[in-house]
């Protein structure tokens, strides 16, 4: 190797040296060291290379001297940049910020699937003249069974359906116990739907949660029949589910409606490609015409009144709509399934 060849490739191993401690330079003197260390003009080590120019061949000179400067003139920019981005960090009281980097957009919030579903079906029985009642989660027995036609010794009221509170009470096991507050505070005519959260001592499985919600209906008027009580159902159902839904009522039981019933739904979905696909008959809630039993414990004269009551679970109803088969899925809150749904669950921007 020639005598040039060997100080340029010191030139080289230099300024990797001095990119490193300019790198790694945390404040100004420390900068201002490295500055000196290499660069000085007596002591600094490009410049004691260059010294020896005198040593080598005068052809081979200027491929020395041009390579020599394009080192000085890298490391003097890196210096340059490290001064601006040391100058930065101070700047901002001390936190390394580069104002060059994009912003980062906030993630926005959205509705939970059932929170949507919930003010769905809370909309359309606001349109049909509703009001909205609440009550409270503990409850008494009284209210929670008795009062709804319910001995204590039925079964729902047994310790292995229902979570007692230790100093008496318990917590509610449905939404009904409103509809006997809102019969104690209110004459008819009473519209009400009522959503909370319901316990009972269910294990967690996929269709099972141990407190979730139910939106409770109630009725009550002069001359309210079980004609009122379909055709608000039904109507209920075509404006959730869409035009051609159909209804059908089962016969079921409840102690605090009479005649009870089950009500089922059977969608019409129209595909992309104009097929049309009826599903199989759904479940989506219980309910009945109000028990005189229950109108009378509430002091509502069951001679001049009849009503029509109805409890349904909105998460049941955001698993039919969403097509969700495990409803642990709305307690995770994973945000890659929230995300799905968007602000205000109405195709707003994922985050
Ligand atoms: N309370 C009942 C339940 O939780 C539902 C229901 C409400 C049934 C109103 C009839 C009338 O299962």
């Amino acid at each position: 190797m020639s005598n040039s060849d060997a100080l340029i490739s010191r030139l080289h191993e230099l300024q990797t040296e001095a990119l490193d401690l300019v790198a790694s330079a945390a404040d100004a003197s420390a900068l201002e060291e490295a500055r000196i260390a290499f660069l000085g003009r007596k002591e600094g080590r490009i410049s004691l290379v260059l010294r020896e120019l005198g040593r080598i061949d005068p052809s081979e000179r200027a491929a020395v001297g041009a390579a020599a400067n394009r080192v000085k003139g890298t490391v003097q920019a890196a210096i340059e940049d490290r001064e601006g981005a040391l100058a930065a960090v101070e700047a901002a009281g001390g936190v390394a910020l580069d104002l060059t980097l994009p912003g980062r957009r906030p993630a926005r919030g959205g509705a939970h699937p059932v929170a949507i579903v919930m003010e769905e079906i809370w909309e359309i029985f606001r349109d049909l003249g509703f009001t909205r009642a609440r009550g409270p989660e503990a409850e008494t027995e009284w209210t929670n069974f008795e009062a709804l036609n319910t001995p204590l010794d039925h079964p729902a009221a047994d310790e292995q359906d229902t979570l007692y509170l230790k100093r008496g009470g318990l917590l509610r096991s449905h939404t009904s116990p409103v509809q006997v507050r809102t019969m104690q505070a209110y004459e008819p005519p009473i519209r009400i739907l009522a959503p909370g959260w319901v316990y009972r001592r269910d294990t967690y499985d996929p269709t099972h949660a141990p407190v979730f919600l139910q939106v409770e209906g109630l009725v009550v008027d002069e001359g309210i029949t079980f004609v009122d009580f379909k055709a608000t159902l039904a109507e209920f159902a075509r404006r959730f589910w869409g035009p051609g839904t159909q209804t059908r009522f089962r016969p079921s039981f409840f102690p605090f409606t009479e005649p009870s019933a089950e009500v089922d739904v059977k969608r019409v979905i129209e595909h992309a490609d104009g097929t049309v696909e009826e599903t199989d008959w759904l479940e989506i809630m219980g309910a009945g015409m109000v028990d005189p039993a229950v109108l009378e414990a509430c002091g509502i004269d069951s001679e001049r009144y009849t009503g029509f009551a109805f409890g349904m679970g909105p998460a049941r109803i955001a698993m039919l709509k969403y097509g969700i088969s495990d409803l642990r899925i709305f307690f995770e809150n994973d945000l890659r399934f929230l995300r799905q749904f968007g602000p205000d669950g109405r195709g707003g921007t994922p985050a």
